[in-house]
């Protein structure tokens, strides 16, 4: 089994009748369901939330990973936790005290992701990259699905790929936005471990065979 993950995201599912769409990722050869959190105040728009995150756990088979677009995150921590998420995302502008955000996501039994901001160098994470188990690349400006992938993103996994080096970390590259089978490998090669796809699978004819591509892709 390769050790590139594929993690559909379900901002791009049915909201009508997510079940389809859940079973589909169980059934898929996806890794992780990918959960986009919006709050209307940190982005421009609002996804879903607790009630719909506590109905997808109860269905989905594989692990949650779950991004939180919101501010001040610290908030609801143990609530997502609780929810039986596995993964949780934090946006680093969206954190003062990250450290500690860091350490209190850790304490409640998660592993912790840092998400950049397109406009958010790498380097700003140089002190605290030992504490992430997953930095999260936004690849297009967070808050909707369907953009344009920002080329500048690779740039960025390269720089991310030598600070996780030469602090000998163990930290794993995630992409978000804008994933298609045409940037997967490219992404895989510069050094992405876990590939998010939303429109990409959701959008596709059929997603269960879309993940599959996608995940042979990251093959190397
Ligand atoms: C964007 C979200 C993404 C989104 C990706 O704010 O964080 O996870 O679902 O959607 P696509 O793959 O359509 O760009
Ligand atoms: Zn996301």
């Amino acid at each position: 089994m390769s050790d590139k993950l594929i993690a559909p995201s379900l901002l791009a599912a049915n909201f009508a009748n997510l079940l389809p769409d859940i079973e589909m990722v169980n059934k898929s050869e996806a890794d992780w369901f990918h959960l986009d959190v919006m709050d209307g105040v940190f982005v421009p728009n609002i996804s879903f939330g607790m009630p719909v995150i506590k109905a997808i756990a109860k269905y989905a088979t594989k692990p949650l990973d779950t991004h939180l677009m919101i501010v001040d995150p610290d908030r609801f921590i143990k609530t997502f936790a609780d929810l039986g998420v596995h993964n949780l995302t934090v946006h680093y502008e969206a954190c003062p005290h990250l450290h500690r955000t860091i350490q209190a996501i850790k304490s409640e039994g998660m592993s912790a992701g840092v998400a950049l901001n397109p406009h958010t160098p790498i380097s700003l994470l140089e002190d605290v990259i030992n504490d992430i188990d997953v930095v999260c690349i936004m690849s297009v400006n967070p808050g909707f699905g369907g953009q344009t992938f920002i080329d500048r993103t690779f740039q960025k996994v390269k720089d991310l790929k030598d600070l996780i080096e030469k602090e000998n970390a163990n930290t794993k590259i995630e992409i978000d936005g804008g994933v298609t089978i045409k940037n997967a490998k490219s992404l895989i090669e510069a050094g992405a471990d876990i590939l998010v796809a939303g429109s990409f699978v959701f959008n596709s004819q059929n997603p269960f065979e879309t993940v599959r591509k996608l995940k042979k892709e990251t093959q190397l």
